[in-house]
């Protein structure tokens, strides 16, 4: 079973997603850190953000023990992350890494911003988290806070609707919800409530073609 989770930053999306594959015993892939380490390389070459080919070269190296670093949820790590996606060749470098991940016998579950629409369109159950920018944004001053990074609210809502802006308007497969997703709105609700809620759609999903 591959299950496909996409949505903007700081929606909930990862919690959902862990917790999604916990309960049904499939891997877990935070695509968002292909991305982050890729930034993270390039920052090491000492290459500009928007350098495509350097960010081409990180790309290709990329090996799946570059993705643990916490480092890689560095406010400004997302930042480059989001430049770095933009460019079509990087994303055609991280292709395969995602796509042999979700073909894992186990099953898969993939989070990120284009898993449903490009990566695994085929994917059984496909969800869209999303949550209203100003609580995405509230979210992530608090968890920036308690990773000793504490940032004004105001600017962390500038950096969130910045991003929002860069990764669904970019023209290489951009964040948008796929037309057979399952949407998940999270703003009202805690993460225990989301990933309830995320389960019981899952759950839906998968009586649904059942029935069929
Ligand atoms: O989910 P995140 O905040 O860790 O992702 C960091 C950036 O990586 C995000 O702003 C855009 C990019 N990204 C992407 O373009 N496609 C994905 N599947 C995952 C992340």
């Amino acid at each position: 079973m591959i299950i496909a989770i996409d949505g903007p930053a700081a929606s909930g999306k990862g919690t959902v997603a862990k917790a999604i594959a916990a309960h049904y015993g499939l891997e877990h892939l935070d695509t968002g850190l292909l991305y982050r380490a890729t930034a993270a390389a390039v920052r090491k070459m000492g290459a500009a953000a928007d350098d495509a080919q350097a960010g081409l070269r990180a790309a290709r190296e990329l090996k799946a023990g570059d993705l643990a670093d916490t480092f890689l949820r560095n406010r400004h790590i997302g930042e480059l992350a989001s430049i770095i996606a933009a460019f079509p060749a990087v994303r055609e470098a991280l292709i395969t890494m995602q796509r042999d991940f979700a073909a894992r016998e186990t099953g898969a579950v993939l989070d990120g911003r284009d898993i449903g629409t490009f990566i695994c369109p085929d994917a059984d159950v496909k969800l869209f988290v999303t949550a209203s920018p100003e609580e995405r944004a509230r979210r992530r001053t608090l968890e920036l806070e308690a990773r000793g990074e504490a940032t004004p609210y105001g600017e962390v809502l500038a950096d969130i609707r910045k991003r929002d802006e860069r990764d669904s308007g970019r023209s290489a497969a951009p964040l948008k919800m796929a037309e057979d997703a399952v949407l998940l709105d999270t703003t009202e609700l805690d993460a225990q409530a989301a990933i309830a809620a995320g389960i019981a759609a899952v759950e839906a999903v998968l009586r649904s073609q059942q029935g069929q």
